[in-house]
């Protein structure tokens, strides 16, 4: 890499571009790129440069242990599913698995959503192939359709301003929500625990909302969250900064405030796909105020960490960088302790996130993307008990979820099972916990959490 390009002083939102970029696509016509990004530059924030800054802040407690992030959503959100019904329902659930969290971990627990903005996906191959004919790979809806056809396919510019829009309208719909009372905990209706009946652990579930019943007054004071009484968000938008066009052009100065931020969204990440220290989305990240996150997974050195550190986070700033690792349950064991070491030697100080999603996708005999449940939390007990015992602490967790009731993760206390995944798989990319699992997941990770205290 050309090392006059990573001065601090070469850097603007544009200056990526000199720099080799994965996964991006293709437009037909350039002109019309360069107008949709042109009017995207003119158009006002999604969110604010100080509630970034907050977000920061929190991160950098949950790095040194004092807070607990729970980080959640789809795997890519859909223009279609941008309905009432939807966003409530992912609000509810990622609500319901912060409180439960919360009686675990015994500290507040910070929500970001992976919404608002989830629109573009990294893909293995540029093409797919169905019956011998060849189409450009779908890449989320900010960039073309999921449908199979050559009009759909084709990555469409007007699709970058329809994505801010459903993002603007999400991010609206979500504040009302907060601001109008929907974090009212106060209701026992909120938790739907027919299914844990079939649970071996009935017991302590019933429990634990009993605790939290409880509890409510005291951890309003820790939560924060008062009904109907506060202008502060209590929900954080994420997604993975994939298109860097769309990303650049909504990053902009504020008054009164040094910097660049990207305010498309509270917490960037880049995926695994596109974390190479010397490649564009490195350059991207590395210039603006926001927190932001690098995916890790399997074949990560320490020359790899070194670099990621000193390009994103020079000043080991607390709450600057999150480490989402995402080995998978069989590697996890092997892979992570090495990565903590490394980034310990070169003084990083990262909250570190466990994502229980992406190392632990399989494909069935039949063709059909999944993952069990079983894996994934497998995944994240390790990495309480490898942090624990490398004497930092799991300072967070991120899942594909989905408040529906979606059959595309086998197991958990139904038992899931291959043969039901057909009935209501609607992703179009990676599979989701549905309603049932996530909790079901926050309940066993409260349950960790309890016992790692002890
Ligand atoms: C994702 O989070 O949807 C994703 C593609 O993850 P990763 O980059 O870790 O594979
Ligand atoms: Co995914």
């Amino acid at each position: 890499m050309n090392t006059e390009a990573v001065s601090p002083l070469a850097w603007s939102p544009d200056s990526w571009g000199g720099f080799p970029a994965g996964q991006q696509p293709v437009y037909s016509d350039p002109a019309a790129l360069e107008r949709a990004l042109a009017e995207l530059r003119q158009l006002p924030p999604l969110v604010t440069s100080w509630e970034v800054i907050s977000l920061r802040e929190q991160l950098a407690d949950a790095a040194a242990g004092r807070r607990f992030v729970l980080q959640g959503g789809d795997c890519a959100e859909r223009f279609v599913d941008c309905t009432s019904t939807r966003i409530a329902n992912l609000l509810k659930i990622l609500l319901q698995m912060s409180l439960v969290l919360v009686v675990g971990a015994q500290r507040p627990v910070i929500r970001v959503g992976r919404f608002g903005g989830q629109y573009a996906k990294p893909r293995s191959s540029n093409f797919e192939t169905r019956d011998g004919i060849e189409l450009p790979a779908y890449r989320g809806d900010l960039i073309n359709g999921a449908e199979f056809s050559a009009e759909a396919r084709a990555a469409d510019p007007g699709r970058l301003l329809r994505g801010y829009g459903h993002a603007a309208l999400t991010l609206n719909f979500i504040r009302a929500l907060v601001k109008g009372g929907f974090a009212d905990l106060h209701h026992p209706e909120y938790f739907d625990l027919d299914w844990v009946s079939d649970s071996p652990l009935a017991h302590e579930y019933h429990r634990t909302v009993e605790v939290i019943r409880e509890s409510l007054r005291f951890m309003e004071n820790v939560l924060d969250v008062r009904a109907g009484e506060t202008d502060r968000i209590d929900f954080f938008a994420s997604h993975e900064a994939l298109h860097l066009g769309y990303e650049a052009a909504q990053t902009r100065h504020v008054p009164r405030r040094p910097g660049w931020f990207n305010l498309s969204t509270h917490f960037p990440w880049i995926g695994r796909r596109t974390n190479e220290a010397g490649g564009a989305h490195m350059e991207y990240l590395r210039g603006i105020e926001n927190p932001v996150g690098i995916k890790v997974g399997p074949g990560c050195d320490r020359e790899t960490a070194k670099r990621w550190l000193d390009v994103l986070d020079p000043r080991r700033q607390p709450g600057r960088l999150a480490l989402i690792h995402r080995f998978g349950a069989d590697r996890i064991a092997d892979a992570l302790p090495a990565l903590v070491e490394a980034v310990r030697a070169e003084g990083g100080a990262p909250v570190w996130i466990c994502d229980g999603m992406h190392g632990n996708t399989r494909v069935t005999q039949d063709g059909i993307r999944t993952r069990r449940f079983e894996d994934v939390y497998s995944e994240v007990e390790q990495a309480f008990d490898i942090h624990h015992a490398m004497g930092g602490r799991l300072g967070g967790v991120h899942f594909e979820l989905t408040g529906e009731n979606v059959t595309e993760c086998t197991g958990g206390a139904r038992g899931q099972s291959q043969t039901d995944l057909r009935r209501a798989y609607e992703s179009d990319v990676d599979p989701r916990l549905n309603y049932e699992q996530s909790l079901e997941l926050a309940f066993l990770i409260a349950r960790k959490m309890k016992q790692e205290a002890c």
